[in-house]
């Protein structure tokens, strides 16, 4: 990982972005401003979702920025209430027509509710068949859900987006993807910004010159996790995308892993019943 725009390849050979902006609780002027500056500081993937009422500005940065279409990777996500064959069809062109794009990179299912996410990932394979979407994945599965859902589909999410950093390293589920070829992303890869007070981690930044937030990135990104720290601070855009220049040795991955505590800051997927 040498790069910004230094990308995985996915189960389908296309390529993504290990690193990227999230835009959750970004709304209106901030998060325009936010993806403008992550754009021009290199960045060249962006996570946003129908839920988070941002795909207008989204799309709207995107457009005004110059990047070309083609350097850049764009996911969103099918809401909850959106769910099933037909109303996922409707939610994707809603998404598209919002954006101002006519395909998405990537189109997730945001979180596997209880009965509809296999009639939601027939319309995502259709979407994929259709050229819509370059590839298709889910967000929230756990280890039962992705069982389920291999049972029935004809592909293979290329993606599962995760709560995942370092006091929720997610090992079990990691390696339940990894063996069978889909990519882990994380959500709050920052744990929100809660992991600054931590003494190991500051050890570790201060040896390096960097910041807690740079140590905790690049220890995702050497654990072949895609992340998208989410800011719509400038600095902190910034500062969050200079983690290319430093490597942890085995000894300190190891380190920032054991402070594994099992304490996520989001929703249980099993609780997210709707
Ligand atoms: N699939 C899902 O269910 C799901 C759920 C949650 C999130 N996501 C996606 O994942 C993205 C990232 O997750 P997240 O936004 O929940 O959490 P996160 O990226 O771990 O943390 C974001 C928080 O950390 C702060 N922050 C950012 N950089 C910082 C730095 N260098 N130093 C100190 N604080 C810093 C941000 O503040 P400022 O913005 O004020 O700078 C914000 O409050 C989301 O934005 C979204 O795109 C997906």
């Amino acid at each position: 990982m040498k790069h910004i725009a230094d990308g995985t390849i996915l189960n389908n050979g296309i390529v993504m972005p290990r690193f990227g902006l999230g835009t959750y609780k970004a709304e209106g002027e901030e998060v325009a401003k936010a993806v403008t500056t992550a754009l021009e500081l290199g960045y060249r993937s962006i996570d946003t979702a129908a839920v988070y009422g941002n795909e207008n500005e989204v799309g709207s940065s995107i457009a005004a920025s110059g990047v070309p279409r083609d350097s850049l990777f764009v996911t969103t996500k099918v809401w909850n209430t959106d769910q099933g064959y037909d109303e996922t069809l409707k939610a994707f062109d809603v998404s598209c027509k919002k954006m101002g794009l006519d395909i998405i990179d990537l189109y997730l299912i945001h979180w596997p509710g209880v009965d509809k996410y296999k009639d939601t990932w027939r319309a995502l394979e259709r979407l994929y068949a259709e050229g819509r979407t370059r590839a298709i994945g889910v967000s929230n599965f756990q280890i039962h859900h992705l069982e389920e859902l291999l049972k029935d589909s004809e592909i293979v999410p290329a993606v599962n987006q995760v709560e995942l950093h370092p006091r929720f390293i997610q090992r079990e589920l990691h390696e339940y993807c990894a063996s069978r070829g889909i990519q882990i992303e994380a959500w709050a890869p920052l744990m929100k910004g809660r992991l600054q007070d931590n003494e190991r981690l500051q050890g570790i930044a201060a040896k390096y010159g960097k910041t807690v937030s740079q140590v905790v990135l690049r220890w995702g990104l050497q654990n072949e996790i895609v992340i998208i720290p989410k800011s719509v601070t400038a600095s902190r855009i910034k500062e969050n995308s200079e983690i290319f220049d430093f490597e942890l040795s085995a000894e300190e991955l190891a380190a920032i892993s054991g402070l594994d505590a099992g304490e996520r800051v989001g929703s249980h997927p099993d609780k997210v019943l709707f």
